[in-house]
């Protein structure tokens, strides 16, 4: 095939080098794309696992150790996981009168990071103002903590999803720890053709196709895709069939850098899903379940911590899920003989055997990209375009800025192409 060959140029270029590799997935202090994921306001931990003066939690964002404390005041620190004095970790700390101590030799830190007492050196020293523990700045919205790691003086504001309007009983948020890039965890999100094979029962469920667009799904699985760049990010729309002149559309968005609104079926909860890195093999996961118009009823709630829609079901007293990697995601092979196409349980989990079954950082430079792989290959295109920008230009997109930008709304529905022509941009406003 030469050059200029469509199929090629269609199949083949798209995958990644080891450098693009490398460049797309490595987020640590100082790397082109950790530059750019720092510029924008991540989620960390939801805000009631932190009390006054309560235990500080191990935080680990972007490569950095770092240590959270809700101080007496109630505002949030994250600081070095290690103290300044002679790197004690500070998660050993004790979370007094707004600041954490450390325990060795008392050194003592606000918020800020300041060094406010200092026991092991004179009175009259002046050692005190010398010495800051590496502080960021947090804010607290919608029930989560959000950090900002950029640069001093650069930040936006934090992300206004259409959720963060509803009241507490409309939603339910979580989270997990997934052993995988943050890349290829949103990627996993953003594939809508798996739907049609991973999550799917052996045999049609007998449901009319008016009140489940599974039928759609399971009868078209090579969907078409039209996306659209926008401010925040990107609108990626899968069709399938769905009769005669009509489509079935499912619009989810990718919001810089690293979140995912995912279309719900008409009733059905909505998701948005961010993935912080935590490191370059783990990912920190938030995940928001809501309805816009009505509350979560007692069995939505009962399913949520059971670990369906959406969510894995944790080790208690962890966020790694039960069903892991080291235990082939509990994958029963009689079910999967009889009744489903993988045999694990719950969704959550069967996107989690394929995108951790990766390995931590799948190798793109072996991957066969097809048709149906267009919106993740948008994905990565615009993460590496941004991380390119700010490194040899210094440029920031538009989607920095966050605050009502984010206040967009995925969607699915049966239509024809006209209506779906005239309605896409209207029907992601919320
Ligand atoms: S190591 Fe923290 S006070 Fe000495
Ligand atoms: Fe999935």
């Amino acid at each position: 095939m030469g050059k200029d060959d469509p199929v090629r140029s269609c199949y083949v270029d798209r995958m990644l080098s080891v450098e693009e590799n490398a460049f797309l997935t490595r987020t640590g202090a100082g790397t082109p794309m950790g530059d750019f994921v720092r510029r924008f306001w991540l989620p960390f931990l939801l805000a009631d696992e932190l009390v006054p003066d309560g235990p500080p939690l191990r935080v680990k964002l972007l490569g950095e150790r770092l240590v959270a404390f809700r101080a007496t005041d109630g505002q949030v620190g994250l600081v070095d996981e290690f103290c300044p004095h002679r790197r004690a970790p500070m998660f050993f700390g004790r979370n007094e009168e707004d600041g954490l101590r450390c325990v060795y030799h008392g050194w003592k830190f606000d918020r800020a990071g300041t060094c406010t007492d200092m026991p092991s050196e004179p009175p009259d020293s002046l050692f005190k103002t010398k010495v800051t523990i590496a502080a960021y700045e947090v804010r607290e919205k919608a029930g989560l903590l959000w950090a900002y790691l950029g640069p001093p003086g650069t930040a936006g504001e934090v992300p206004h999803h259409e959720w963060m309007d509803v009241p507490d009983a409309q939603r339910y948020l979580g989270r997990w720890e997934q052993q995988s890039n943050f890349a290829q965890a949103i990627e996993g999100e953003l594939d809508s053709a798996h739907l049609s094979s991973l999550h799917q029962p052996l045999a049609a469920p007998d449901v009319p196709k008016a009140s489940s667009f599974g039928a759609y799904l399971r009868e078209d699985g090579a969907p078409r895709w039209s996306i659209r760049e926008r401010d925040f990010g990107l609108t990626v729309t899968a069709r399938r069939k769905a009769g005669e002149g009509l489509g079935y559309f499912r619009t989810n968005h990718f919001l810089l850098p690293c979140c995912s609104l995912i279309a719900p079926d008409p009733g059905r909860q909505r998701m948005m899903r961010t993935w912080v890195p935590m490191d370059d093999e783990r990912t920190g996961v938030i995940g928001v379940n809501y309805y816009m118009d009505k509350p979560l009823s007692e069995a939505d709630l009962a399913a949520l911590r059971a670990g369906e829609n959406g969510f894995p079901l944790p080790i208690p007293g962890t966020h790694r899920p039960q069903a892991n990697r080291a235990n082939d995601y509990l994958i029963d092979r009689d079910v999967q003989r009889t009744s489903t196409a993988t045999g694990i349980r719950g969704i959550r989990v069967q996107d989690l055997a394929m995108v951790e079954g990766l390995g931590p950082i799948v190798d793109r430079t072996r991957e066969h990209l097809g048709s149906s792989d267009a919106a993740l290959i948008a994905m990565r295109r615009l993460l590496m375009r941004g991380a390119h920008a700010l490194r040899d230009s210094g440029a920031v997109p538009p989607a920095v800025r966050g605050g009502d930008l984010y206040h967009v709304q995925g969607w699915s529905d049966v239509l024809t192409d006209e209506e779906f022509e005239r309605q896409q941009d209207q029907r992601i406003l919320v």
